[in-house]
């Protein structure tokens, strides 16, 4: 049985919706209390069994490498102070993406690196929440068909324009059969509102399709129109997953993170708690 130990993290886009906090740093380095969102990310993918972590980053992203680099006065600290290593012994590689041409193209940049097994795409910018994480439950189902899964969930149809939206008919509990998907349709467009977050197993064979997928929805190379041509040579299921989402790539998705992690942090949520409520609003 083949088995995911590999995990695609793009990191390369500009970070438009955050400047000027994304200027010079990446969107993915911003802190969700005390914890940037590609650590939550590395977090979930390594909490699913995942032991190479292959980041496609670009311009100004330097520190994200830095971040995941051994720092010897740092983790003697930790060591110290009794608390966990920054992250281990994982094994960490990293491509370049030239331009921001899609996530798609962000994806086609792994390929060596990837190579010819299953592999899991996160989107670090979509923080979910979830006991087992959101992708160990996507390794399990994996586990089970042997074929490519896709993270979705339902949103307000006027919303279908922000997401790749799938068409799909449903097999069993949280489990649907890919027919079709389109990447950001007009609400009267949209063949559903189960919409695509942040987190994809692939099978390898979306290298080939994102070879010939021509730039589509944004002038981009898509992952969603590689998938769309994956369908027509492999099984793709769609996964509706158990946890919460928070669109951390737009400020109020992103505050509303920090206020949520805020009020589950053990330091913090009694204090903070006492604080918000006693806010005359
Ligand atoms: C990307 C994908 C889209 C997906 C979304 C989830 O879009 O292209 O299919 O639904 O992530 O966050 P972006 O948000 O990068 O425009």
């Amino acid at each position: 049985m083949n088995r995911v130990t590999k995990a695609v993290f793009p990191v390369a886009g500009l970070g438009k919706r955050f400047l000027p906090a994304t200027k010079a740093s990446p969107k993915e380095m911003l802190p969700i209390v005390d914890k940037p969102l590609i650590q939550y990310a590395a977090e979930e993918a390594i909490a699913a069994g995942i032991d190479e972590l292959i980041f496609v980053t670009g311009r100004n992203k330097r520190s994200i490498e830095d971040h995941f680099d051994k720092a010897y006065e740092l983790e003697a600290k930790l060591k110290e102070d009794g608390k966990k290593d920054l992250l281990g012994v994982w094994c960490r590689m990293y491509s370049r993406q030239p331009e921001a041409l899609g996530l798609g193209h962000a994806v086609l940049c792994a390929k060596q690196v990837v190579g010819d097994s299953p592999f899991a795409v996160i989107l670090a910018d979509d923080l979910i929440s979830g006991e087992p994480g959101v992708l160990k439950q996507m390794v399990e189902l994996y586990n089970k068909h042997q074929c490519s899964v896709i993270g979705v969930q339902t949103v307000a149809r006027e919303e279908t324009r922000s997401y790749g939206i799938v068409k799909a008919t449903r097999t069993e509990e949280r489990v649907y059969a890919v027919e079709g998907i389109v990447e950001k349709p007009v609400p009267e467009k949209a063949p559903s509102t189960l919409a695509v977050v942040g987190r994809y197993i692939l099978s390898p064979r979306i290298f080939s399709m994102l070879e010939s997928v021509t730039p589509g929805a944004g002038g981009e190379i898509q992952l969603t129109d590689g998938i769309a041509a994956l369908l027509s040579h492999e099984k793709v299921l769609a996964y509706e997953f158990v946890g919460k989402r928070y669109d951390c790539g737009n400020k109020f998705g992103y505050l509303q993170a920090t206020i949520q992690y805020a009020l589950s942090h053990p330091e913090l949520k009694d204090r903070f708690l006492a604080y918000l409520k006693g806010l005359k609003l």
